[in-house]
This record gives structure tokens, sequence and C-alpha cells, in this order.
């Protein structure tokens, strides 16, 4: 990399990134999926059997936005899209809206958004702050009952996969904060980057996780703190 003048940065990003403003995380002691089955609450299936119950879920999770703020690595993350000299894209899989609220723009929501909706019949897609009914009307189409969260679940395609993969090509630095490693195919990112030459791969956790192994440098420690020392050195390097 020695010699680039414009890097290109990506940076995927998962529920450890929003943990310290106050946001469930999904594995691990206190996560979502230890008070609630995935099958239950995360599936197209569960939608079409128990829509009320998911319904329930996403309204919650919606709700509970209004309580929490973004953090100093969300903070941090936004003063890097800012001043990184050559080309950034920040591919979240997180729902929650705290990128946008620090002021992030080159975002990627490949898991969707808690606050916008989807209509399975019209197919709009529309911004939403309130609770969803199973038989809340179409804002669009005006069918009731057609509404869902705007969230992949599981089984669902993830959003922007075209445009990450081509992100994936070109990338010299390679972050990851905050996601377990679990789910595919964000946990595939990394080695898709290694795999394009990608000259560094840093990893952001708490702990040690499955991939760790497939980044050339780790940072251990809360995000609140790691993020903006990372941030601060990545702006002071030579490339
Ligand atoms: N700072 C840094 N890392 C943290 C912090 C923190 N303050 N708190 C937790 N972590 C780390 C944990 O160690 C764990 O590795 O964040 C990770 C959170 O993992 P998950 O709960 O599995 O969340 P994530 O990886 O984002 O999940 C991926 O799974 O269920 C789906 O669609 C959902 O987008 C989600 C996807």
């Amino acid at each position: 990399m020695a010699g680039l003048t414009h890097p290109s940065l990506v940076v995927l990003s998962g529920a450890g990134l929003s943990a310290e403003s106050g946001v469930a995380t999904f594995r691990g002691s206190d996560g979502l999926w230890e008070g609630h089955r995935i099958e239950d609450v995360a599936t197209p299936e569960a939608f079409k059997k128990q829509p009320e119950i998911v319904q329930r879920f996403y309204n919650l999770r919606r709700a509970g936005l209004k309580t929490v703020e973004p953090n100093a690595a969300h903070q941090a993350l936004v003063k890097l899209e800012r001043e990184w000299p050559g080309p950034f894209l920040h591919i979240t899989q997180n729902v929650d809206d705290l990128n946008e609220r620090a002021g992030a723009t080159k975002l990627l929501h490949m898991h969707g958004e808690l606050k916008k909706v989807r209509c399975v019949w019209c197919r709009s897609v529309l911004p939403w702050e309130t609770d969803l009914e199973t038989s809340t009307p179409c804002p669009e189409c005006a069918k009731p009952g057609k509404l869902r969260p705007d969230i992949v679940w599981f089984g669902e395609m993830p959003y922007y996969i075209d445009e990450i993969m081509r992100a994936l090509e070109t990338v010299d630095v390679f972050l990851c904060i905050g996601t377990s490693g679990l789910v595919y195919p964000a946990a595939g990112f990394v080695r898709l980057a290694a795999e394009h030459r990608c000259a560094r791969l840093i990893e952001v956790n708490l702990e040690a996780t499955g991939i760790s192994g497939q980044f050339t440098e780790q940072r251990l420690g809360p995000a609140t703190v790691e993020v903006p020392r990372l941030v601060q050195d990545l702006l002071a390097a030579e490339f």
C-alpha cells in the first residue's frame, strides 16, 4: 500500500458498535437471541404464521431508538468518513439509525432499517416512526395487512450486495467493528477483501471471534475507546 494517495477504506459494523449506546446485541448473555427464538420473530415464515408477535418485536425495538443516542464510536466513524482522503464506505448490519444521527452519509444498511417499512403488495418502501399493526393500511396502495418491517430476515437476501462486492474488490483498508462474525454473507467479507489483496484488515471487538485469525491487526476493547483511537491512527498514517 506504500505510496497510495487515495487508499480505499471499507467499514463493516455490527451490534457491538451500538452496544454502548444501550442497543441490545443479538448473541451473548443479554442478547436479543437469548430472549427470543430467531424462528419466532426473524423469518418470513414467522411473519406469515404470527404477524402480531413479529410486529410487536420490531415495534418495541423501533420505539427503543427514541431512548438511545450515538456514541463516540459512531462519531469517530463520521470523522473518518469526512476526512479520509480516498473512497469510503460504511456497511452496517445494524438496523438502528445511530450512524445517520451521528452524521454518516456513505452508509449502506445491508440488513434493513427499523425506521422503514415495506409493502409486500405494492413493494413501496416508506419511512416509518411509529408502531405498525397487522391491519395498518399501506399509505401508497391502501391495502391493509401488507406492511412489514424493512428488515432482512434469516433466509432473505441482504441488500446492496452488488455495491458491497464492488467495494471489496478495490479495498485497501478493511475495518470490522463489533460483529461476532457468525452471520453470512457479512462474516465472509474479510476473506473477500483479503483475496483482493487488501493490505490492512483490522478487527475491533471486546473479544476474539471465530474470524479473528483472518485479520492482520486486532484491537481488543470497547468500541467507544478503540474506534476513536483507531480513527486517529488511520488519519495520521502515511500510505
Ligand atoms: N465494543 C466492541 N465490541 C462489542 C461491544 C463493544 N462495546 N459489545 C459487544 N461487542 C461485540 C461482541 O463481542 C460480539 O462479537 O459485538 C459482537 C456482537 O455480536 P452479535 O450480537 O452476534 O451481533 P452482529 O454480529 O451484529 O450480528 C449479525 O445477526 O441476528 C443477526 O441480523 C442480525 O445483523 C445481525 C447479525
